[in-house]
């Protein structure tokens, strides 16, 4: 992919932060975080870490293959995915900045531990940016758990997810 070169930042390096998850698929939310990530830095990694330990409705290559198409349009996002550390994901690539959306209080706690424990380990910095409220609620799980029960979900991903997420919920039922 070509990253859009940025006026003025010849001769500059790159400022790049990451969006990491599971993207088990990508949901609104996540694409509005990445969204905002992308008019911050000049180029924003989405790393789907792989968590041999959680079975995914979607294999990783499926999530990596969705998130590409609907981040194109940015230009400047990257997709791939990780088996091992973020810290090392960020190491590797030289990325120092994590940016993680936060929807609720409930959600900082566990996000506050991560990121001081990848502070301690690298350096690495995590930026938080408040979740659009129109998604507080929002979570892959729920996602899948309303789709799978026929509920509408068309509002709460992009079209191509909701496709691949009906035509796969119609395979396992
Ligand atoms: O979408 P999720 O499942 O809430 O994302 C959590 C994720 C993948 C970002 C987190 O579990 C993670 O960073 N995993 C990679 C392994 C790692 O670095 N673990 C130490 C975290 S301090």
């Amino acid at each position: 992919m070509t990253i859009r070169s940025v006026p003025g930042s010849e001769g500059h390096q790159l400022r790049r932060a990451v969006c990491p998850g599971s993207f088990d698929p990508i949901t609104n939310g996540h694409l509005d975080i990445i969204a905002r990530a992308s008019k911050l830095y000049d180029v924003v990694h989405v790393a789907v870490m792989i968590n041999k330990s959680k079975s995914g409705l979607f294999a990783v290559d499926e999530r990596i293959e969705l998130i590409r198409q609907v981040t194109a349009e940015f230009g400047n996002v990257e997709v791939e995915s990780f088996h091992g550390l973020l810290v090392d994901f960020c190491k590797q690539r030289d990325i120092p900045a994590i940016v993680k959306g936060l929807r609720a209080v409930s959600d900082f706690d566990y996000e506050l531990q991560m990121a001081q424990m990848n502070n301690g380990l690298s350096g690495v910095e995590t930026l938080f940016v408040p979740t659009n409220p129109t998604y507080s609620f929002l979570s892959s799980s729920l996602v899948k758990e309303v789709a799978a029960w026929g509920g509408d979900v068309a509002h709460l991903v992009p079209p191509v997810v909701l496709e691949a997420l009906t035509e796969r919920l119609a395979k396992e039922r």
